[in-house]
């Protein structure tokens, strides 16, 4: 390796302290910080961010960059993957201003305040100014950054490298064509009985049997802890060091074992990255939407079958005989794989997921066009819940408010949501298929092939490839919506029949 090279690494690697840092003061406000601590945090937090930028735009670290992309002399392939996805951010992160960043985290802190007002007062119209300038500034961005055919590409280059609107258009097709009136079919039938998931289920109870999955799943609690917060969510501050959370309500059963499953599904691609390219992007996760399809593979190929409850449902029928005893495991798997169309992203089911993303993905197309403003937008999000989902939002708070990625700035997160989906079907497919017994396996509770497959064909590539190319070398083509259409209707074809 390079003299020049070893520089780089111990820059970046300083970037990714700075980083860490903050996540260990994200993750510590979610789960531990008092009231009171919240003022000064976010000034803490913008001080270190501030900092970051400084130094990944920093000249000094592009001229570093320029001479070793013109002379990749004694770089290994990896190193040469690692320069190039560099060099992007850099020359990413250099379009922006300073007085835009500036402009954009105003606007941004302004805008989640008053849609945390907006949602608890249930009133659109308290959010709906600040969103406006939020949008007219993501316009913006869209042309600082560049973009070749639609301006919605430029947002969701930022969590999908290279991924284009038109691309996201194709796969939805699917969704339109196939998914919707494969739903409208399924809800005709008879549905099956789920009231036992909704009835009261101790807190301690629930933590414990959480940690009984994480323990099978493999979660290593050498590298990584559980603990609570108001959503889910994984982070961590090294491969060695992930930590999950999770949420109980007490009259709902699966939403805990769910989201558990979820995150674990998150920690266990962070807990397999090369812990030796630390702050590296070979030490890195590849987008978001493989992120999500590492967690929903764990949640609905694994969480949601038969095989998993069939090993698992004894023991938890042990935890709460009153609520289970007279529930068979049959009747479980199919409680918790009922289609039940709903207002709320995050509490749907395996298939109308998928609606509530393609809502969101057909909002944000049109926004970015400059085809729709922030005052129509409750308007034309609840014609088409009524279009998709066939129902009527009763209130912005379980509408238009309902998400805090806008408030945020995020346009193109969505997307990756489903992408994610489809991506572990795909996986799952092939995993299957080089290991003929790997449901054996888990029916007999051991994950360990399905995760030692997953080290050796995604994590341990790190962010050294796209994942177009990823999911080419696993499966032989790019991401194709069949793999998840041809999984949920042989599975609900069974489940409904
Ligand atoms: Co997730």
């Amino acid at each position: 390796m390079t003299e020049t090279y070893q520089q780089y690494v111990e820059y970046l690697q300083k970037i990714a302290d700075v980083n860490y840092s903050s996540a260990v003061l994200q993750w510590d406000q979610e789960v531990n910080m008092p009231p009171k601590g919240a003022h000064f945090r976010s000034r803490q937090l913008a001080t270190l961010a501030a900092y970051a930028h400084e130094l990944i735009t920093d000249s000094k670290y592009g001229n570093l960059l320029e001479s070793l992309r013109s002379s990749a002399t004694g770089l290994g392939p990896k190193e040469c993957a690692n320069v190039l996805e560099s060099y992007r951010i850099y020359a990413q992160q250099k379009k922006y201003s300073t007085a835009f960043v500036t402009e954009l985290n105003l606007c941004v802190s302004a805008s989640f305040h008053a849609w945390q007002q907006a949602r608890t007062k249930k009133d659109y119209s308290i959010f709906m100014p600040h969103l406006q300038k939020l949008i007219d500034l993501k316009r913006k961005e869209a042309d600082l950054l560049g973009y070749e055919q639609h301006p919605y590409d430029a947002h969701l280059n930022l969590y999908e490298t290279g991924l284009k609107t038109s691309f996201v258009d194709k796969l939805f097709e699917g969704v339109r064509n196939k998914l919707v009136p494969y739903i409208t079919q399924l809800l005709r039938k008879q549905q099956p009985e789920d009231n036992f998931l909704f009835k009261f289920y101790d807190k301690d109870k629930q933590w414990n049997f959480g940690l009984y999955l994480l323990r099978q799943l493999n979660f290593d609690f050498d590298a990584g802890r559980q603990d609570i917060s108001a959503h889910p969510f994984t982070t961590n501050f090294s491969a060695d060091d992930v930590r999950v959370t999770t949420r109980i309500s007490e009259n709902d059963l699966f939403e805990m074992i769910g989201s558990c499953i979820h995150e674990c599904g998150h920690a266990l691609y962070e807990q397999g990255l090369p812990s030796d390219d630390y702050g590296l992007p070979s030490g890195e996760y590849l987008s978001l939407s493989i992120h999500e399809s590492q967690s929903r593979l764990w949640e609905n190929h694994v969480g949601r079958s038969r095989a998993f409850w069939n090993h698992n449902y004894g023991y938890l029928q042990q935890q709460f005989p009153s609520q289970l005893g007279n529930i068979s495991a049959e009747q479980f798997y199919k409680a918790i794989n009922r289609i039940k169309p709903s207002f709320i992203r995050t509490n749907a089911d395996e298939l109308t997921y998928h609606l509530h993303v393609l809502i969101r993905f057909e909002i944000e197309k049109e926004i970015l066009a400059g085809k729709l403003d922030a005052k129509a937008l409750p308007e034309v999000w609840n014609a088409k819940y009524k279009e998709y989902l066939g129902i009527d939002v009763p209130s912005a708070d379980k509408g238009v408010l309902q998400d805090v990625h806008w408030s945020h700035g995020s346009f193109g997160y969505f997307p990756t949501y489903s992408m994610g989906s489809f991506y572990a079907s795909q996986f799952f497919h092939f995993a299957s298929k080089e290991n003929p017994d790997l449901m054996h396996h888990i029916e007999n509770g051991n994950m360990m092939p399905l995760l030692l497959w997953l080290r050796q064909n995604i994590h341990q590539y790190g962010r050294t490839l796209l994942s177009d190319e990823l999911c080419k070398n696993i499966t032989g083509e790019v991401l194709n919506f069949d793999y998840y259409f041809n999984y949920i209707k042989t599975k609900y074809d069974e489940l409904y029949a």
